[in-house]
């Protein structure tokens, strides 16, 4: 049998986080500077019903079974095989590599998750509807992460720029033209489940004055939806250095991350925020294209990681 692979790109929140868990809007689109891909070979030659999952990037190789209950990965395979009712796996190997930096907030777990269910439905002979992709990804996400708004999922199976509504609605955002975002790690990994959660516990203390911010965030990613769709790079910019400044008030900033914030926008950047969870992972910045270069150097001399560009909004990427 051929070797079969799928793909799945990293993700980045442009507007938004934390308030869509609470049922503001958010737009959030795909990242194709970093995916996860998975490939399956069959192994005829052996007769076991347990996969053999190879990770490069950890240095692990092990049998699907040995993997923890709620690990990731098992439960993408477990849940497609559910869903497909497959009842014994054939035998065969599952590599998956990804570079997307973990707990960084572009998206690492729901892209392996992709990746992973898309390869095995397809190696099991199925061709499955973006819809289904995407809702066996969320009951992943619900395992890994709580209680996720399904924006991460959604963006990465669709891949494309979405104008999100938990529960609620999903809308392509088409953009007028290509957008150039700058992208900058801090280096620093934290994890989203924990970082939702006290943002929980502030909203069950101050549910006033944190309702209040969720809804102006909300009003951020209304605006700037009308901005992206018109092409105002400037006024993105200036909504999302406001809507970092709220996240900072949500408590999920860093000195680190208002650090590179404040150095994309000393270095001649629209506007930047942090994406994501935060408390840790990455900023994002849009800058006039002449200050695009200083904007980056000035990331990397001030102790970014790592820092990248990705152009938004162009063609669909291919897998
Ligand atoms: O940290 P990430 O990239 O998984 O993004 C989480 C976004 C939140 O709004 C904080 C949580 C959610 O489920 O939407």
């Amino acid at each position: 049998m051929a070797t079969i692979y799928a793909k799945a790109f990293g993700k980045t929140i442009l507007f938004g986080e934390h308030a869509v868990v609470y049922g503001q809007p958010a737009i959030a689109v795909p990242v194709n500077a970093v995916y996860a891909k998975a490939t399956i070979e069959a192994l005829p030659k052996t007769n076991s019903h347990d996969a053999l999952i190879v990770l490069p990037n950890l240095g692990i190789t092990r049998n699907l079974s040995d993997f923890a209950d709620n690990d990731p990965i098992r439960t993408a395979i477990s849940i497609t095989r559910d869903y497909l009712s497959i009842k014994m796996l054939p035998a065969m190997m599952i590599t998956i590599a990804s570079n997307i930096p973990i707990a960084a907030g572009l998206g690492s777990s729901a892209a392996v998750a992709i990746a992973t269910i898309k390869a095995v439905s397809q190696f099991l002979g199925f061709s499955l509807e973006n819809k289904e992709i995407n809702d066996l990804a969320f009951q992943v996400e619900i395992i890994q992460h709580g209680k996720p708004s399904g924006i991460d999922n959604s963006t990465i199976t669709y891949n494309q720029p979405l104008y999100f509504v938990k529960d609620y609605s999903m809308e392509l955002l088409v953009l007028k033209n290509p957008i150039k975002i700058v992208i900058a790690d801090s280096g620093i990994r934290s994890l989203t489940k924990e970082v939702v959660a006290e943002v929980r516990a502030l909203y069950q203390k101050e549910p006033d004055t944190t309702g209040m911010i969720f809804d102006q965030i909300g009003d951020i990613s209304k605006k700037a939806r009308a901005e992206i769709e018109k092409g105002h790079l400037k006024m993105i910019g200036n909504l999302m250095t406001l809507n970092h400044q709220l996240l900072v008030r949500l408590g999920v900033s860093c000195n680190a991350l208002d650090n590179l914030v404040d150095v994309a926008l000393g270095n001649g950047a629209y506007g930047a925020k942090l994406c994501g969870g935060g408390k840790g992972g990455i900023i994002i910045a849009v800058t006039p294209e002449i200050h695009i270069e200083k904007v980056i150097s000035a990331l990397i001399t001030n102790r970014a990681a790592n820092v990248f560009m990705t152009t938004i909004g162009s063609t669909r990427d291919k897998e």
